[in-house]
């Protein structure tokens, strides 16, 4: 086994159900390369909070409101006192700016629930993803993790698995299909190949 591992934050907004996944790749040896050191939420009432709780893992709230235009400005202070090094945003409703992005330039990663380059960009987010797929009529669907950049879904694809849309969907059960057979899947999965990556100290 490895000794170093990458430190890990996970910003999250809701329910947390790909942080539970993190979660349990780290318990199961899925992700062995990188340790979930922080998990932060700009939300105070996020379900995730309580699953990073119950993990043992330290938790943070910074919220717009409290912060204002201090925001990211705190949010990096925070990974930065933690020494992190990968960033995975898990469900965290907020498009971050070029400032962020630029500062941990191929340290932050997202999953989007539909196969990019369909359905994402700015406004394409939740249920809002899979009405769009359906209104489309598309037989497939799926998730993507991506590199995060300036552009809202913009940066280098990492993993992508394709799920099928089935007659009679709803824009609620194909997000549950999504997330059960694509996302959680896809994300612990490029956590463990990016944290590996960072460990080896490859060129990112
Ligand atoms: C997921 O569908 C994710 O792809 C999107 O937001 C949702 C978050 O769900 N970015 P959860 O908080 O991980 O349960």
């Amino acid at each position: 086994m490895k000794e170093k591992k990458a430190n890990i934050a996970v910003l999250v907004s809701g329910t947390g159900t790909n942080l539970q996944a993190i979660i349990d790749a780290q318990k199961s040896g899925v992700i062995k390369s990188g340790e979930i050191k922080l998990v932060i939420s700009n939300k105070k009432d996020a379900y995730a909070i309580t699953r990073a709780q119950d993990a043992g893992i330290k938790t943070t709230v910074i919220t717009k409101q409290e912060y204002g235009e201090e925001f990211e400005n705190r949010i990096t202070e925070v990974l930065n006192e933690n020494s992190i090094d990968l960033i995975v945003l898990a469900g965290f409703m907020v498009i971050l700016t070029r400032r962020f992005t630029e500062t941990f330039k191929n340290r932050i990663i997202n999953v989007h629930p539909s196969l990019i380059p369909s359905f994402c960009g700015e406004g394409f987010y939740g249920l809002r993803v899979h009405k769009a797929a359906l209104r489309k009529g598309v037989k497939v669907t799926g998730a993507t993790v991506h590199f995060v950049n300036e552009i809202p879904d913009g940066g280098e694809i990492i993993e992508q698995k394709a799920v099928r849309v089935y007659p009679g969907d709803t824009p609620e059960k194909l997000q549950k299909r999504v997330m059960r057979q694509a996302e959680w899947k896809i994300l612990p999965k490029a956590v463990e190949t990016i944290s590996e990556r960072i460990i080896d100290n490859e060129h990112l």
